[in-house]
């Protein structure tokens, strides 16, 4: 038995920056994962193995699409899939393999194992119990499940799946329009793959500003995507390897079916929380194995704390990691805070989709006087000249006091070009503070001032 300040259980994002940060505020900390790698479901089988195959099909799209009409002549580039497949998972194992070296560099023991909570500061892993002044509950989540479908991660496939299928599909029907399912459905396009995306709602990405969420899926269309909105997927039956699915039309009831090689189910995520000990704790719990916080991330035990996509909230890498760093300062007696209200949200696709703060949607309901500044990325040089121009940047300000109150991107780089305005709202600033900043030239990042520009007197470019 080993004892500890604090035990982190579950080395995802949110579990090892917390035990980095406790390491840091000079607290004795131990991680408790099981995995034989470290980083969790964003490292391993999520965020970063979806985006090099992001980045190499983006390249492949790039050679196919926009060589030639830059005088690069020649023969298009061939996909070996056994090939992006190995470089998937060195750009996976660099990265995990960094996270074991700052766990050595700052002292941070690895419990290799999984973790159960046996009575409040004692936790078992394996058949060792160690015991923690404090206990942060960091296990992260799973793929949801959904009635009638079920999954072999061969046919029927869920993002873990889909990261390294056998061989590139011909078809995939893809259940469900977010953020999985339009990255995931964006490397096969660009590889060949007819897909077709099955959407529950009348509208992609759920919770997206709606203007962005309609020019997104009408560039996803041209790009090869097919949506059937408004759909109900009901069950998915595999024979001798092939997959037909049956989804219901909620406007008229109608039963329809769809044939496919793979089909990838993306309907959402829920907690990672049992097998924990949780029950037996008395650890109040909300629905779907969901714990409950205070607002200091503790449960209703004390002692244990929970954060990451264990606890409400976006179910967001970014998120988690905040709060491993508040929880930890919390634990050494700091003032640990996370402002809900500046977390971004990023779509890998391409163009890359960008938004913080509140949508034009959520504004209107709340009764908010505010204007919208906008400016496409048709008028912006540098994005013409790598064939960027669709897309824009919108910004969100009170009509009143000029105060940034959010905003949403689709264009080159979105994901980059989206944190100017997350320290501006941090700061509280006013869109003529973005726009009176000076913006190097030609960046994409001037299209951002010229949205802030919006706002006031006028865009130059537009
Ligand atoms: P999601 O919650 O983003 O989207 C699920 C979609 O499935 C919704 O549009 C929903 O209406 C639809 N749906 C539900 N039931 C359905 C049915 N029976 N038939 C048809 N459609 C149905 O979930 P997703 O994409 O699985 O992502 C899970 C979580 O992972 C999210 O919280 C997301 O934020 C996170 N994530 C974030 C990434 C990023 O930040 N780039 C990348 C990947 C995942």
């Amino acid at each position: 038995m080993a004892s500890f300040d604090v035990i982190v259980i579950g080395a995802g994002p949110g579990g090892y920056v917390c035990a980095i940060r406790c390491a840091q505020l000079g607290l004795k900390v131990a991680c408790v994962e099981g995995r034989e790698t470290l980083g969790g479901t964003c490292l391993n089988i999520g965020c970063i193995p979806s985006k090099a195959l992001l980045n190499a099909t983006h390249h492949l799209h790039e050679a196919e699409h926009n060589f030639a009409k830059m005088g690069l002549k020649g023969k298009s580039p061939s996909v070996d899939w056994a090939q992006m497949q190995s470089y998937k998972q060195d750009v996976v194992d660099g990265n995990t393999k960094g996270i074991e070296f700052l766990f050595k560099k700052n002292k941070v023991t690895w419990l290799k194992g999984w973790g159960s909570i046996v009575e409040p500061g004692k936790v078992k892993v394996g058949d060792e119990v160690h015991e923690a002044k404090s206990i942060v509950i960091a296990t992260g989540s799973e793929p949801a499940s959904l009635p009638g479908v079920k999954v072999d991660e061969q046919t029927v496939v869920t993002s873990t799946g889909a990261l390294s299928l056998g061989k590139i599909p011909k078809s995939l029907v893809v259940i469900g329009a977010g953020v999985i399912g339009l990255e995931m459905g964006s490397v096969y396009a660009r590889l060949g793959t007819k897909v077709t995306v099955v959407e529950y709602l009348d509208a992609i990405t759920p919770g997206m500003d709606a203007e962005v969420a309609k020019a997104f899926q009408k560039m996803l269309v041209k790009q090869g995507f097919e949506f059937i909105m408004g759909a109900a997927v009901q069950k998915v039956d595999v024979a001798k390897n092939k997959a037909t699915v049956t989804y219901k039309l909620r406007k008229d009831d109608s039963e329809a079916t769809l044939d496919a090689d793979t089909v990838l189910l993306a309907t959402g995520r829920k907690p990672y929380t049992a097998g924990l000990g949780l029950e037996a704790l008395g650890v109040e719990m909300l629905p779907r194995g969901m714990v409950k916080i205070d607002d200091h991330f503790q449960t209703s035990v004390k002692g244990i704390y929970a954060i990451g996509d264990a606890v409400p909230g976006p179910m967001l890498a970014h998120k988690a990691e905040d709060e491993g760093m508040a929880v930890a300062e919390v634990i050494a007696g700091k003032h640990g805070h996370v402002n809900y209200a500046v977390i971004p949200g990023v779509i890998y696709t391409s163009p890359e989709v960008a938004s913080v703060g509140q949508t034009e949607e959520q504004l209107k309901e709340a009764g908010r006087a505010y204007k919208v500044g906008k400016f496409p990325f048709m008028g912006n040089a540098r994005a013409k000249a790598v064939f960027m121009g669709e897309g824009f940047v919108k910004i969100l300000a009170d009509k009143e006091t000029d105060r940034v109150l959010g905003c949403h991107i689709i264009g080159p780089a979105a994901g980059d070009l989206i944190h100017e305005i997350c320290v501006a709202m941090e700061f509280g600033a006013s869109a003529q503070d973005v726009a009176l900043t000076c913006h190097a030239h030609p960046t994409f990042s001037e299209a951002v001032r010229e949205a802030a520009l919006a706002c006031g007197d006028g865009a130059i470019h537009a």
